[in-house]
Order: C-alpha cells, then sequence, then structure tokens
C-alpha cells in the first residue's frame, strides 16, 4: 500500500520535548562519546535544509507529491537538530546557530556550489529515474539515521536521551516509510532506473553526514555505534534490507562503506 501522505502532511510536527527536563542531564551527564555522536548527528539534522537546496534542483522538484512530502520532512529534521543542540547545550557545548553556520561555511566553494551544480545536470540527464535514486539513497540513510539512534540509546542507558531520541526516531520511521514506498514503486517499474540506482549507489554513496563534516568525526562515529559485535549485527541488517530493493543485492553497502573509513565490521 503507498504511503498516506494527506495523513502525513496534516500531522506532520516538532518532535514533542514539552515534558522532558532537560535539567536531568545536569544530574546525570552524557559521556564525552556520547557528545561527540550528537555533535554528529545534530550537523547531519540541521544541514537537512542544504540537502533539500540540492534536490530542488532535480527532477524530483517537478513532482508535487515529492516536494510535499520533502516540506514537511526538513521541518521535522530541522526540529531533531533543535532538540539535539538542547541537549548539548546543557553540555555547555557549542551548539545552535554559530555551529550550524561553521559547517556550513566549511563546504566551501565545492560544497556551495559545485556540488548542487553538477547534481543539477547529472540529474537533467537522467530525468525522471533519477527520482528513483533518490527516494533510495533517502531509505537507505533514514535507515542508517534509525539505526544509529536506536545504538546511541542501547550505548548510553540513560532515561532521558532514550525517551528524547526514540520520539525522534518514530519520526524517521514515517520518513523511512516514504522514501521505501516511493523508491520500490519506481524501482519495479524500471530496469534503468534499477541500473543507474545501483550505480549511484556503488560509486556514491557514503555514510550520511561523511560528506559534511570531518573523516575523523565519521570514523568515530561509525566506530562507537556500529563497531564492536552488536554494531555488526546492525550493519549487516541494514546491507540486507538494501539487498531487497530490486537490482540492488549484494552490494553490501554499509559494510563497504566502514571498510572505506577504515573501521572493521564484526563477523556474527
Ligand atoms: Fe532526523
Ligand atoms: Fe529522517
Amino acid at each position: 500500500m503507498s504511503f498516506n501522505l494527506d495523513h502525513y502532511k496534516h500531522t506532520a510536527k516538532a518532535v514533542q520535548v514539552d515534558d522532558i527536563d532537560f535539567d536531568d542531564f545536569r544530574d546525570q551527564p552524557l559521556s564525552a562519546d556520547a557528545l561527540r555522536c550528537l555533535h554528529y548527528m545534530t550537523d547531519v539534522e540541521t544541514h537537512t535544509v542544504c540537502y533539500l537546496r540540492d534536490l530542488l534542483v532535480t527532477p524530483s522538484h517537478q513532482n508535487p507529491r515529492i516536494t510535499t512530502f520533502l516540506t514537511m520532512w526538513n521541518f521535522e529534521e530541522f526540529w531533531h537538530g533543535d532538540v539535539i543542540d538542547r541537549i548539548l547545550a546543557v553540555h555547555d557545548e557549542i551548539n545552535g546557530l554559530p555551529r550550524h553556520e561553521s559547517v556550513r561555511r566549511a563546504q566551501g566553494f565545492a560544497g556551495n556550489v559545485v556540488a548542487p551544480i553538477t547534481q543539477c545536470l547529472a540529474a537533467a540527464v537522467l530525468g525522471e529515474d533519477f527520482i528513483a535514486t533518490h527516494m533510495t539513497w533517502g531509505a537507505v540513510n533514514e535507515w542508517s539515521a534509525h539505526a544509529a539512534y536506536g545504538r546511541l540509546i542501547e550505548l548510553e542507558q540513560h532515561a532521558t536521551l532514550t525517551k528524547i531520541l526514540q520520539r525522534i526516531q518514530q519520526q524517521e520511521s514515517r520518513h523511512l516509510a516514504f522514501y521505501m514506498s516511493e523508491a520500490r514503486e519506481r524501482l519495479e517499474k524500471s530496469r534503468r532506473a534499477q541500473r543507474i540506482t545501483r550505480f549511484a549507489l556503488r560509486r556514491f554513496w557514503a555514510p550520511v553526514g561523511s560528506t559534511i563534516t570531518p573523516k575523523a568525526e565519521t570514523r568515530f562515529v561509525l566506530n562507537h555505534l556500529l563497531g564492536g559485535e552488536d554494531g555488526g549485527k546492525m550493519v549487516r541488517m541494514l546491507d540486507g534490507k538494501v539487498d531487497k530493493l530490486p537490482g540492488q543485492e549484494g552490494l553490501d553497502l554499509v559494510s563497504k562503506a566502514m571498510a572505506s573509513f577504515g573501521v572493521r565490521v564484526a563477523t556474527a
């Protein structure tokens, strides 16, 4: 069954934290490792509007069903970043607008000018089938985000953090449901879309956030969240999900990306 977009657009909202006492983090602060992961996570969440900029120059913007979703998606992702920033603020960590601005400036000419132009041109050549790649890419990134929050919950065992991250995860699940239903439908319909998507994933996919943050930070987050035995299980689960998409079997996408960052995936 296809995703109920009408219901989603009427229920998309800022993640609810009115009942959360952020001072809990003063009484029981998070570990330095968790804070480092949260910095990475909020950098990604608050960069959503820039990812959106790069997508609105592609054929995806001609499809009003997709732009309706992206409008709500961008709104919800914004609040994910905002809530994580509140956690960082309680720990006296740099957060909010100064941090977001420094991340955007760090992208330089290549990230801010060349990337949207090349994406625009490449996507225009591919036409409608580009949308299948965009939707598949989105699904993989939502799976990854959901898994990353889940692993942080398990590792940190902090009741207030768990409550907040589970609410974020619920919204990531709805994002995933949209991307998945669109990706599956489009890949099933077109062998060309399958081939383009397979090529793009194999050649260009990298863990979400890795293109905007220093390599050392990506390596740290991958190692902290997806290293070890439990992390290895998660990586294999993610690879298995990609495998099930039409024409995308056997890519070992996340395992290979981990290896490219020098992080070993624990075997079963
Ligand atoms: Fe998010
Ligand atoms: Fe999301």
